[in-house]
Formats: C-alpha cells, structure tokens, sequence
C-alpha cells in the first residue's frame, strides 16, 4: 500500500500486477478491502485499487459529492503515470462514481463495469432515509449502520446462506464498517442522497460496459441494470445467481471469469494460455 498526495487529502492505494489498468472502486460504506476476492486478476491486468476519500486508510472527511470521487480517481490515475485509458469497475457508490468518470473523462475510460449499482438518484424517500440514517449513526455510532446494513448486503437465500464462506465475509464487512469514521458515513451519506441523475448521461457513454448484478440484490435490484442496459449505447448484462449486493465479494470466481471474457473480447485483453 502506498499513499498518493491530493490537493486537499491523500488516498489509500494498493497496486499489483501490470498490462492494462483496471481501477476497483469499492461501496459504501467499505473500503479496498472488499475487492480481495479480485487479487487472481492481477495475473493479467495492472489493478489499481484506493480507499476513496474518509474510508479505509485514506485520509480526509469523506466525500463532499461523487463527482469529487471520480476527480480523484482521475487524479489517482495521473499520479500512477497511467497515460493510457483504464478499465473503472465500481460496485454501488464506486459504480455512481465510475459512471462520473465515464461521463466526464470519457478520454481515460477503455472499458467501464458497473457492478450492483443503478443510474438512477435517489427518490425523495430514499434521501430522507439517509438524512434519518445519518442521524442515527450520528448518536449512536457505526453499529447502527452494520445492524442496518449487513442483512441487506448479501443474498437471502437458503443456497446464498448456506455458502460456506458466508460468516467470514459476514465478519469482515462487519469489521470494514465499524472501522469507517462516522464523519465519513455521514459525509458520504449525504453525497449518495444528492448524486443526480445519470440516465441522460449515460446515454452517451459508448465504450463497451459490462454490467453485473447479483440476482439476489434487493439494494440495486436486476431491474436497474436492465433498466440500464437499454439506456447505455454499448452494454451487456449478467446477473450472477445466489449473489445479493456484494457480487465480486460473494462470488469471485464468477465475476473474475466475466471480467476476463468481457475485456479480452472488448479491450484488446490477451487470452493467457491454459
Ligand atoms: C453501496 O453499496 O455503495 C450503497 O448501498 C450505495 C447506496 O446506498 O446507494
């Protein structure tokens, strides 16, 4: 791990491997800890994996909006000398922030994956929900937001339950979101709340897309990432069985495997042999 210097803060950032940079951006309220699963990749791919801003070992108070996000994804890539376009895979917050990339530094995105996440903003409820959230960890601390939280970030079923993994990776978001500062939850909270719209957007966004989504999800249920392959001009879609919210996470294997396909058939990726 290594701390790369911002204007206004400094960003946690763990590299390995090299070829084509993959950039892994993690959920609320997590940190790079939840792309473990992902470690296999750097066999093929430079992955590029940051605390975002407040969370994990980065510095600073949270994120004051998610475009500030994907400015400091674009700083982090400067600051590693990546010159040519990444691939920006984000989960749930880290997919809004890619879709910002995308949006707004179309010239550094070779590929986007937008995993578990939606291109819509929150409804008026929703927003409210945050504000009371916020206000509850605010009194009472993180446990609010595991209690909260961990339930719904994983999938229901009696086969996603009886995963034999299912209480280290219970134990670790646990551990993740207990350990994230509540001045960062309560900033983030509130830039998740205010995140605009991105369908219009979006619909400008031509490079190739892979979208994923556990189909377990009840957060960023499939729907949305129908929703969105319909919007999006070059996108595919695969929902992933027994998942819920944390696809890569509960399931890495899988998503390994269709990050691969996706990038050697759309980025120029080199298949390795065997
Ligand atoms: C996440 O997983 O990043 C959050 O659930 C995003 C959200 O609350 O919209």
């Amino acid at each position: 791990m290594h701390f790369i210097p911002l204007p206004d803060t400094s960003l946690a950032v763990h590299t390995r491997g090299s070829g084509i940079p993959l950039v892994l951006l993690h959920g609320f309220p997590l940190d790079h800890t939840m792309w473990a699963g992902q470690e296999p990749l750097a066999e093929s791919l430079r992955l590029i994996v940051p605390d975002q801003r407040g969370f994990g070992q980065s510095h600073g108070d949270g994120p004051t909006s998610i475009a500030q996000l994907a400015d400091d994804c674009i700083a982090l890539l400067d600051a590693l000398h990546v010159n040519e376009p990444a691939v920006i895979c984000g989960l749930s917050m880290g997919g809004y922030a890619a879709q910002h990339v995308a949006a707004r530094h179309p010239d550094r995105v070779r590929a986007l994956i937008l995993v578990d996440t939606k291109l819509e903003a929150d409804t008026p409820e929703a927003r409210a929900g945050r504000r009371d959230l916020a206000e509850r960890v605010e009194r009472v601390g993180q446990e609010i937001l595991a209690d909260a939280m961990i339930p719904n970030l994983l999938g229901k079923s009696d086969a996603a339950r009886k995963s034999p993994r299912r209480g280290e990776i219970d134990a670790s978001l646990r551990r993740t979101i207990m350990a994230t500062p509540i001045s960062t939850i309560v900033a983030a909270l509130s830039a998740l709340g205010a995140r605009p719209d991105m369908v219009e957007p979006m619909r400008r966004v031509a490079v190739p897309t892979l979208l994923v989504v556990g189909a377990e999800d009840t957060i960023t249920p499939p729907e949305c990432l129908e929703r969105a392959e319909q919007i999006l001009p070059n996108a595919r879609l695969l929902i992933v069985p027994r998942c819920g919210h944390m696809t890569p996470l509960e399931d890495p294997a899988t998503f390994n495997a269709a990050v691969l396909a996706f990038l050697q058939e759309t980025a120029g990726l080199r298949k390795t042999a065997g």
